[in-house]
Order: structure tokens, then sequence, then C-alpha cells
């Protein structure tokens, strides 16, 4: 379970990780499971070059020169893996697994598992899936991050090169918004906080003014009580 399955374009697909459903141990990812679809015949092959960590619940996409890009996962239960991103290639025999130099723009994804990836041009989309490390509401977010597989860049926008036959002359631009926990809570609440700050001050100042024409109006009354106790009426007798 866990693992990921890729068609290759000569009908052999790649099982690359995962675990085993019975003890939930970690598959060894240099291990590689093959299945030719021309021939209905399963075989394995150790995969040559460096020894990658075991992982499950990555994802993994295909490019056009037939590499395997896999991304995210994670070791065990929950335990964090060094290297997210891998590059198989599978032109040579064995496959020979890389760790590719990754930079970012912006912001690299957080550690990632069960999520979505999907090759458009040069760009691989990863989408959803959840964070391990964090915490109950902060595990799942709509997670949305970019690499340019051209030189393993995460970025922050994507224009695909054709442009889609579209009905009016809008070109499709997909933008990252950076989902910084720290960053997006602060501003958040301190929009909340400006906000209750206002109703506040409102509310005080409107006491102020509600007050102020009461007791005004009081006084005026209270005066005015005075004043007719204080002027004698026919048939009392002062004494
Ligand atoms: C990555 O490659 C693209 C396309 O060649 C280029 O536009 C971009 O500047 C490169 N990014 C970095 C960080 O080198």
């Amino acid at each position: 379970m866990d693992y990921t399955a890729t068609l290759l374009s000569n009908g052999i697909i790649v099982f690359i990780g995962g675990r085993e459903t019975n003890d939930f141990l970690d598959v060894d990812i240099n291990q590689l499971v093959l299945y030719d679809t021309t021939i209905d015949k399963w075989s394995s092959m150790t995969a040559r070059g460096v020894i990658l960590e075991n992982r499950n619940g990555h994802s993994a996409i295909l490019t056009p020169d037939e590499r395997i890009i896999i991304f995210g996962g994670c070791k065990g239960y929950n335990e964090t893996i060094l290297n997210q991103l891998a590059v198989l290639n599978t032109k040579t025999y064995p496959y020979e697994w890389s760790i590719p130099q990754v930079s970012a723009l912006n912001s690299a994804p957080p550690s990632i598992q069960l999520h979505s990836a999907t090759l458009i041009e040069n760009y691989m989309f990863i989408n959803f899936g959840r964070n391990y490390q964090m915490q109950n509401s902060d595990l799942q977010k709509p997670f949305f991050y970019i690499l340019d597989i051209r030189n393993f860049t995460w970025v922050i926008q994507f224009e695909p090169e054709q442009s889609p036959v579209t009905t009016n002359s809008v070109t499709p631009i997909a933008t990252v918004s950076i989902i910084n926990t720290s960053s997006t809570n602060t501003s958040n609440l301190t929009a909340e906080k400006s906000g209750q700050i206002g109703i506040i001050l409102g509310a005080v100042g409107l006491s102020v003014v509600i007050i102020t024409v009461a007791g005004f109006l009081g006084y005026k009354f209270y005066k005015k009580q005075k004043y007719n106790r204080a002027i004698p009426t026919a048939g009392q007798i002062q004494t």
C-alpha cells in the first residue's frame, strides 16, 4: 500500500516504495517491482545510484524523457525523509536513482504525504495531501506547489507555453498562494483584532454619548421637579 505505479512508454509499470499491508513496514525503495504489460510478467530490479530512504504516501510523475520524479511521503508512520525529491532514470539498465539539487524562488513545500502530483509541460504540480508533522487542524491543507522540473526550482507562478484554445482571450495563469501558517495566521489575527478594537471603541463612544444625553435630560428633569415643588400652590399652608 501507499506505493506509486508509473507506466513507461514501453509498457512496463514501475512500482516504487510503499509499505506492506500486514506489518506496515516500508518496502525497500531501491528494490523496484516491475510489471511488463506487453508480456504479462512480474519482475524485480535493484536500482543503482544513490541509496534512497524508504518512503510511503509519496507521488510520482513521468517526464517526456522517461525519468520518474518522486516527491514527498514519509518513513514509517511519521518520520521525515531528508530528500523529498528523487529521480529515477529508466533509460539506463538497471534503472538509476539520483537526488537533484533543489532550489526555491519563495518557499519549498513542507513534508507532505498522500498528495497528488501532475506534470503539465515542464511543471510538476503538487496538490492536497497532509503534513504529518503538523497537528490536528493544520494536518490537512489544500497544499499547492509548483516545481520547474528543468532545474528543480519551486516556483510561484505557471503560465502555459501553448495557451489552450479558449473562447475569450484570457490566458489561464496559476499562482501559488504560500501557505505559511505563522504569517497568514498572524495577519488574520491582526485584522481580527483591529476589527474587535474598532467595535469596542465604537461601543464605548456610543455609551459616552448616551450617558451624557441621559444625564443632561435627567438633570433638567430634576431641576424642573425641584422648581415645581418649590412653588406653593393654592390650598397649601406654608409653615
Ligand atoms: C529554471 O529554469 C527556467 C527555464 O529555463 C528559468 O526561467 C528559471 O530562471 C530557472 N530558475 C533558476 C532558479 O535557475
